[in-house]
């Protein structure tokens, strides 16, 4: 049951962060006049030690240490005696457990922001970069219209910027102390619960003290993020490993980033990618696990709520090596300009032809049939679009004329798209500006 019930082997990680809010409340209780100036010197001296112990690596867990309150708690009156006992007056390992954490993911966050943004710095400058690469875009997988490479690539930008706002609103709802909660029922000394969270770097403080002690809603929508940012990481990640098959040839990841076989000496796999799009999975799998934990728990702490943390951990730890793979393999991959042009096949401009009757006046839906009438002959004859003879065209429809030869161009069929969101270069350049712009703002 001992082995069962402990956490101290992964909740370790928050030793910090414990410390520091026992340093923060032994100020409170000082300035409740529950600690003499003298004991909370004391105290405070005293945490001071077991935190270089901790950063010093010379903190020896002791058997009986059930988790990092009483791992911290029992060295504390090792070395400064009884009074060490004084620093939980008040309080309860249920908020004190709760303000960790809290503490320990706000860190967290301030350190992964930065990785995000590095991502979208990569995917950015290489869209700036790559702008006159033409692909074929696909929709159920199939070629579907010619786009920009460029187009692709901040396709996975708006995503991810709009995680990173995510993250910073987050941020705000973490940030509010349940510290002064106690078991449940709150705190009888009179402690400023406003001043200690200032202490500690919080915007406010929980309302409820029975909700403050219940509350997981933080660890929940972390790992939400995580796993709607790795699901978008995994849907760039399975595109780039389509592309990077011999059958595509779009890219070629950089060896850093994929592995050789054992077996097979011609065989370049990508396996960063692949480890994005599996790890996505654990990610969603951590989130549904936890929230499976907290559906049908009663009112304020329960042991269950002892398993966020490894969900948790893990989360934070996965999700920061799969940001940084995924800027490393987008920034080292080469695309392969002149393969991706040669994927463009005219039947991609069927819809070019449609838009052509239409701007000669007819009406979409009757353009559709006419087009797909063009396309049903050129497979007939087996010759490409461009090669029907205007006569072969104009007995389709008397729309057709000279003109139609501008048809036959990717870069037209691509400039078209001009309206705000589209693929024409001005369309592209936009976005690249307006990304710029975000990530110097941000
Ligand atoms: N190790 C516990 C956890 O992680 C700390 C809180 C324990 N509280 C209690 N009443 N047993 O949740």
């Amino acid at each position: 049951m001992e082995k069962f019930n402990a956490s101290i082997s992964y909740d370790k990680a928050m030793w910090k962060q414990d410390i520091q809010g026992s340093i923060a409340y032994a100020k409170s209780l000082q300035k409740a006049n529950l600690l003499t100036d003298e004991e909370s010197q004391k105290i405070t001296d005293g945490l001071e030690v077991v935190k270089s112990e901790w950063a010093s690596q010379s903190f020896v867990i002791q058997p009986g240490d059930e988790d990092i309150h009483t791992a911290n708690e029992r060295r504390l009156k090792e070395i400064v005696g009884d009074v060490g006992g004084k620093v939980h007056t008040g309080r309860s390992r249920n908020d004190q457990v709760a303000v960790d954490m809290k503490l320990w993911l706000l860190e967290h966050i301030v350190q992964l922001a930065p990785h995000v943004t590095k991502l979208l710095e990569v995917l950015v400058e290489r869209a700036d970069r790559e702008k006159s690469i033409l692909m074929p875009g696909y929709t159920h997988l199939q070629r579907a219209q010619p786009i920009r490479w460029s187009h692709w690539l901040l396709s996975h930008v708006w995503p991810i910027v709009t995680d990173l706002k995510r993250l910073r609103s987050l941020y705000s709802r973490i940030n509010v102390c349940p510290l002064g909660s106690g078991a449940l029922a709150g705190n009888p000394f009179n402690i400023d619960r406003e001043n200690l969270a200032q202490e500690l770097g919080f915007d406010g403080v929980t309302k409820n003290s029975l909700h403050a002690v219940s509350d997981r809603d933080f660890v929940v929508e972390y790992m939400f993020w995580a796993s709607l940012v790795s699901s978008h990481l995994s849907r760039m990640a399975e595109d780039l490993i389509l592309f990077s098959t011999s059958e595509f040839g779009f890219v070629k990841l950089s060896d850093a980033y994929a592995t050789g076989s054992s077996l097979m000496p011609q065989k370049k796999n990508p396996d960063s990618l692949e480890l994005i799009r599996g790890k996505a999975g654990t990610m969603t799998g951590n989130l549904c696990g936890f929230l499976m934990v907290l559906k049908g728990l009663p009112s304020t702490y329960n042991k269950d709520l002892q398993e966020d943390k490894v969900k948790m951990f893990e989360t934070a730890c996965t999700i920061m090596g799969i940001l940084q793979v995924a800027a490393g393999t987008v920034a080292t991959l080469k695309v392969n300009e002149d393969v991706c042009r040669n994927a463009l096949s005219e039947e991609m401009l069927a819809t070019d032809v449609a838009y052509y009757l239409v701007k000669k006046g007819m009406a979409f839906r009757s353009a559709h049939g006419k087009a797909g009438e063009v396309v049903k002959l050129s497979e007939e004859l087996g010759c490409a679009l461009s090669q029907l003879t205007l006569d072969q065209l104009t007995k389709i429809s008397p729309l057709f004329e000279d003109d139609v030869s501008s048809v036959w161009n990717y870069e037209h069929s691509v400039e078209q798209y001009k309206a705000t969101g589209g693929t024409a270069l001005t369309s592209v350049n936009t976005q690249i500006a307006e990304a710029q712009e975000f990530l110097q703002s941000f």
